[in-house]
């Protein structure tokens, strides 16, 4: 074969790889520029960015104030009862304003495990493992965690354990921010149910079942 015909494969095949080359190369390198882009949609457009200032408005601002008393769709929270635990008459409910249902008692059986038996442990006795490893601790520090089947706080109205859970109490924190007001009736709901169970009695258990307490 002729020495010009393999130099020109050679070449040819280097070339071949250029392409390649260069799409890897604009693949892998940052740049501040768009892409080459054959249908550019709406993709780059100009833009506030959020608490930016801009030259279109008086205040110089971006972002424009609601007018006063805007409320955003759904967040009015109009109903005392569902949302604060409250009666018109200011005190707490005595009845959850959400029907009780077992789907519900179950669903704050789950919530409470996640949320509040670290502390007070699955029973509601207080006795939560991170109460227990507290405790072994002993660093002086530590406010045990309420037994929630104790008289004091079976007596409370369920709009003030509402609130409790959702404002805090004492020393223990608000899990308002983190438990929606659904899952904080739902546990309410099986608060009682703990409650109910730590403070039965024989009477509570149903005939056809007392033969297999003994
Ligand atoms: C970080 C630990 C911790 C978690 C989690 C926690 N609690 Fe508490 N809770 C406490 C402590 C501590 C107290 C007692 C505070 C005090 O006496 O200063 C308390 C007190 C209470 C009381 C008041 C008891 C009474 O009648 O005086 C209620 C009710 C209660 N907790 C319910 C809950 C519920 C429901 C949850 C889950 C949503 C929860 N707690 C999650 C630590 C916790």
């Amino acid at each position: 074969m002729p020495r010009v015909l393999v130099y020109t494969g050679i070449l040819l095949a280097a070339l071949a790889l250029l392409p390649l080359a260069l799409l890897d190369y604009a693949r892998s390198t940052p740049s501040r520029h768009p892409r080459l882009q054959l249908v550019p949609d709406m993709d780059q457009q100009a833009y506030h960015r959020a608490q930016g200032g801009s030259s279109v408005f008086a205040d110089g601002r971006a972002m424009r104030i609601p007018p006063a008393g805007t409320v955003a769709r759904g967040e009015l929270r109009e109903d005392d009862a569902y949302f604060r635990g409250m009666a018109p008459d200011s005190s707490w409910v005595t009845e959850l304003p959400v029907a009780w249902t077992m789907e519900r008692i179950r669903y704050g059986q789950n919530r409470y495990q996640i949320f509040c038996a670290p502390c007070h442990g699955d029973a509601g006795r207080g006795d939560g493992l991170v109460a227990r490893r507290a405790e072994q601790l002993a660093e002086g520090t530590w406010t045990p965690p309420s037994d929630l089947t104790a008289a004091v706080t079976a007596a409370r109205p369920d709009g003030e354990l509402f609130a409790i859970i959702s404002h805090g109490i004492r020393k223990m924190p608000a899990y308002g921010s983190q438990i929606p007001v659904d899952a904080r009736w739902a546990i309410v709901a099986y608060l009682r149910a703990l409650q109910r169970s730590a403070n039965g009695t024989l009477a509570d258990v149903p005939e056809s079942h007392k033969a297999e307490l003994r």
